[in-house]
């Protein structure tokens, strides 16, 4: 069998991603107890495969090693993170900041400046006991369903004849929705506040 781009290094990934997993559903509990309710709808995590490692090297002129995957790019360990509500996202972040034996090497606010084609999502990378990265995605539902619709047009083998249409109305939507997603902000903010005690 051909050796793996990440050579040996699988075994401590998994228990690298695996421990972030159950960072995250610490912090969900921690949450809960907190306000009541989890702050997150759900949560994915993966070990980008072999194919898509390769590829990805290839793309960006890099050689397909074990230092190209794993300590030039940062996406060997991904996990997403998809909240509810947008202060969500931005609290699981300074939650995710402050854990103990990572440090965050880079953050990317594409919620506060979203990217010309309307993507949303706040990326942190971090890197794990001073040796492994990982990228995490936060977005709200519509960020995902945005996201995953994006995708398919992005990836699509043949492209559509009318991309400029396509571009351009999910343009639309992607501002639509973050417009929706700022208003259920404050709808929320409103019932919170009337229960607080006079
Ligand atoms: P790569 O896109 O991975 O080459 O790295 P980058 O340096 O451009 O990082 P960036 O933070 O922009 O993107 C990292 C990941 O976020 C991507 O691999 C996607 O999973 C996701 N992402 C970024 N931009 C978009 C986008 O426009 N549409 C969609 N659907 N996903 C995106
Ligand atoms: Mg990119």
């Amino acid at each position: 069998m051909a050796e793996s781009i990440y050579g040996d290094n699988l075994p401590q990934m998994q228990d690298v991603m695996k421990r972030l997993e159950d960072r995250i559903s610490e912090i969900r509990e921690e949450l809960k107890k907190k306000y009541g309710s989890d702050p997150v709808e759900h949560c994915l995590s993966r070990i980008k495969s072999e194919e898509s490692m390769r590829e990805k090297c290839r793309r960006k002129g890099l050689p397909e090693t074990e230092e190209s995957a794993l300590g030039v790019l940062t996406d060997a360990i991904g996990l997403r993170i998809v909240c509810a509500f947008v202060e969500d996202v931005y609290t699981i972040r300074d939650y995710l900041a402050a854990m103990p034996d990572c440090t965050v090497v880079q953050e990317k606010d594409y919620i506060r400046h979203a990217k010309p084609n309307g993507y949303r999502s706040y990326h942190m990378i971090l890197r794990v006991d001073d040796a492994y990265f990982a990228e995490i995605q936060l977005r709200t539902i519509s960020m995902d369903t945005w996201a995953a619709l994006e995708h398919h047009l992005k990836y699509k083998k043949n492209p559509a004849a009318n991309t400029d249409l396509l571009v351009r109305e999910l343009k639309r939507c992607a501002d639509e929705l973050a417009a929706t997603d700022m208003s259920m902000q404050t709808l929320r903010n409103m019932i919170y506040r009337d229960e607080l005690p006079e």
